[in-house]
């Protein structure tokens, strides 16, 4: 009788419990002897942790993860945007997936400005006209046809069961929520978001969304392109004058690619090529700090900052120049990663003096709006690596909704450069190697990496962040390998970054002391604080054959799991 008086208090307490009360706990570190994700939500980590359990591969837990992700982090993870896999599997070489968005056929590379060839506020970044054909349900249906082993109508279930049966907001959705319910009611009849009253802890259910994932689960990949989830896209598009056609849907395929490699001392790096800059900008970054001695420099001391912010500028000025979708643009790749080259290039170099970004008017850097896109790491059992990140670009995309598919659009257009020298909404300026074409893929910076030391997986690491997306994979990189940081300290140490233009060093504010500021200052350089930049996931392979895992404290959603 007491026993069942306390179960019926119990049971009470619990009905009653406020919506607000925690929902969800994370783990920001740990330690695992077999298998380790590291992800954005702690409920798709859950997902890809269960799929691993059950004897399916790195790439079958990849593939559950994006679609529980597009449920339950519906402002970065997603079905309407696209990305990049980079894929080491334990034997065999690693392979690189580009299922990045493209531009439609009918998009043009003045589209985004006036009459008198003034780049127009907000239309590449808000709305229909910001959508770029979408990549993500290719991508994954590729990904998981070569590599996949378990079935991929299963691999759905708990995306499936997330918007149908609902699951709990976490606190740092509703803030998201509540910051862009004007744009969601603005430019949606309706969505399961337009409720500005939500509270942590409430009960989300997408139904919309869950009848589209059933139609990807029970057609495949394809349904998403060619049937009811496409018609009700196009409806979508056509209804806000966007330029999106079906025939763009039926074109779009995702492209197996070579992945760049690149030596960084003892190690193998292997990142994304175009139409990503990421590879390409993080070896640079990385070779023109090769010869200098960075760990007797130490950790964030002026020497230290002022080479690698040297370093990070004239990559920068690099991409900006020459990088862009390579199948419509002649990036010289070969050139831009050759060594003599790359030491020329530090030529200019002063010890003590900041280099100098030619000025020309590009505004002054847009401060990261927040954490938008997705990134998973994921090591098996078996050794196969994963490295995926995801995008819509900004929160929720264009913030466009397809009504009736109950899934965001992303506002990628904006990644490119809608007028050579104009700064996008990460403050970076592009010219023709990233001018507007039809078909062409946007330039990235997204950079998901696996490092090999000796020949054997050693790191697996990718993050969300925009622009400093590349500086972070790099400062990470350099944390464990340059100044012997373990994992969770190399991700958890507080960064910098510079990307050319503007001329100035973004530092969150534990980045360096007061000393390290004042003699940077001297030297030339001007200083910008951020509360934060970048929300990195890492795995790395420790010695005893055990896996480290960290997630970031910049996002209290950030988790890992593993066994
Ligand atoms: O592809 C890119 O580089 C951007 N669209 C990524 C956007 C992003 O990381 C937003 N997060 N802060």
């Amino acid at each position: 009788m007491r026993i069942a008086c306390l179960l019926l208090t119990f049971l009470l307490l619990a009905a009653c419990r406020p919506a607000s009360a925690p929902n969800y706990t994370t783990q920001k570190t740990g330690q695992f002897s077999r298998a380790a994700i590291a992800g954005p939500h702690p409920l798709a980590t859950a997902t890809g942790l269960a799929v691993l359990q059950r004897g399916g591969n790195a790439i079958d837990a990849a593939v559950a993860m994006q679609f529980a992700m597009a449920v339950v982090y519906p402002r970065a993870g997603n079905l309407g945007g696209g990305g990049f896999l980079l894929y080491r599997p334990a034997s065999g070489p690693t392979a690189a997936l580009d299922f990045r968005e493209r531009a439609p056929a009918a998009a043009h590379r003045d589209m985004y400005l006036d009459s008198l060839g003034a780049v127009i506020p907000g239309l590449s970044t808000r709305g229909h006209l910001a959508v770029g054909v979408p990549g993500t349900v290719a991508g994954i249906g590729a990904m998981h046809q070569r590599y996949g082993i378990l079935p991929w109508s299963e691999l759905l279930t708990d995306a499936i069961d997330y918007a149908a049966e609902g699951y709990q907001l976490s606190a740092t959705e509703v803030a998201r929520l509540k910051t862009y319910h004007t744009d969601f009611v603005a430019l949606n009849a309706h969505t399961p978001f337009s409720d500005s009253t939500v509270v942590a802890g409430q009960l989300l259910r997408q139904p919309a969304l869950a009848a589209t994932l059933r139609r990807i689960r029970d057609h495949g990949p394809e349904e998403f392109y060619t049937g009811e989830t496409a018609r009700l896209l196009i409806a979508e598009i056509e209804s806000g004058g966007g330029i999106i056609q079906a025939e763009d849907l039926r074109a779009y395929a995702p492209v197996w690619r070579q992945p760049i490699r690149h030596a960084y001392q003892q190690y193998q790096v292997f990142s994304m090529p175009p139409s990503s800059s990421g590879g390409i900008t993080l070896a640079q970054i990385l070779a023109m700090l090769e010869p200098y001695p960075l760990e007797e420099y130490g950790f964030q001391t002026p020497a230290a900052v002022h080479v690698t912010v040297e370093a990070m500028r004239r990559a920068y000025a690099d991409r900006a120049e020459h990088l862009g979708d390579s199948d419509y643009y002649p990036v010289p790749v070969d050139s831009l990663l050759n060594r003599t080259y790359l030491r020329e290039r530090m030529q200019d170099f002063v010890r003590d003096k900041a280099g100098n970004s030619t000025a020309v008017g590009s505004g002054s850097m847009p401060l990261p709006e927040s954490f938008e896109t997705t990134h998973i790491s994921i090591i098996d059992e078996a050794g196969n690596a994963v490295s995926l990140t995801t995008t819509l670009n900004g929160n929720f995309g264009s913030k466009v909704m397809v009504d009736g598919a109950g899934f965001f659009l992303n506002n990628e257009m904006d990644d490119f450069s809608a007028k050579p020298g104009v700064p996008n909404m990460f403050g970076l300026v592009g010219q023709e190697a990233n001018a507007i074409q039809p078909g062409k893929r946007m330039l990235s910076s997204m950079t998901p990496t696996i490092v090999e030391k000796d020949g054997a997986l050693f790191m697996v690491l990718g993050t969300p962040g925009g622009s400093t997306i590349i500086t972070a994979v790099a400062q990470t990189l350099l944390n464990v390998t340059a100044y012997g940081m373990s994992l969770a300290d190399a991700v958890h140490a507080p960064r910098f970054h510079h990307q050319w233009l503007p001329d100035a060093i973004l530092h969150e504010p534990d980045a360096m002391d007061t000393t390290t500021r004042k003699q940077l200052e001297a030297m030339g350089h001007t200083l910008q604080e951020v509360k934060s930049m970048s929300v990195v996931k890492a795995l790395k392979v420790e010695a005893d054959g055990g896996i480290s895992a960290a997630a970031d404290w910049r996002n209290a959603d950030d988790d890992v799991a593993g066994y």
